[in-house]
């Protein structure tokens, strides 16, 4: 397959199992990560690479979360949230860290940590990875970023969870690209 063959049947693969990511592998996904577009080469993003135990941590800040923001939430509810990280062997969440600068807006800054989460999708399907963009209220909340060691200034873009696809891939949905495009 070529690249751009590569590059356009990207899909994303919500059912992923083990094994996990290989350090190679993470290597060439964190330089993928490491090449987004990015006004003043500010860097605005870091990296937190969560598995095994780790995993299960997340889970139960998701399920604290859960219990304390919504009243009269299941058992069942709870226990799913707690499950809802060991849904892939790996998880590599983007953080978004902003550069307090005169000439590059947060804004773009934002921009640039959404492209390097995108970047990292992309190389993950290119080496036969499946992946998987998440976030959600929950991946916001003071519970997950307490357990992230997130500082105040910080912010998760995306919770990406990568593993081996469970099944064949689907083709990505026919779209006309001349419509979304105006010719001026
Ligand atoms: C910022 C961002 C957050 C997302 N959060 C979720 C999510 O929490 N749950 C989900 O099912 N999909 C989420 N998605 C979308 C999926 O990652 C995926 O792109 C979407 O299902 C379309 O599938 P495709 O990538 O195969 O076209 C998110 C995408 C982005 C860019």
């Amino acid at each position: 397959m070529s690249p751009i063959e590569a590059l356009l049947s990207r899909v994303s693969v919500p059912r992923v199992v083990e094994p996990k990511v290989s350090a190679e592998e993470l290597n060439i996904l964190l330089r993928a990560g490491l090449r987004a577009c990015d006004h003043g080469r500010l860097k605005p993003y870091r990296f937190i690479l969560l598995e095994g135990e780790a995993r299960e941590q997340l889970g139960e800040a998701m399920s604290e979360y859960l219990h304390g923001d919504l009243v009269d939430v299941s058992e069942e509810a709870i226990e799913a949230a707690k499950n809802k990280a060991l849904r892939a062997p790996t998880l590599l969440s983007v953080i978004f860290c902003p550069n307090d600068n005169e000439k590059i807006p947060e804004s773009e800054q934002l921009v640039t940590a959404g492209c390097a989460a995108q970047l990292i999708v992309t190389a993950a399907h290119m080496l036969g990875i499946g992946a998987m963009w998440r976030t959600g209220n929950v991946t916001y909340s003071g519970e997950v970023s307490r357990i992230l060691g997130l500082d105040d200034s910080e912010q998760v873009v995306a919770m990406i969870y990568l593993g081996r696809p469970a099944a064949n891939l689907p083709q990505p949905p026919e779209v006309d690209p001349e419509s979304f495009l105006t010719r001026l």
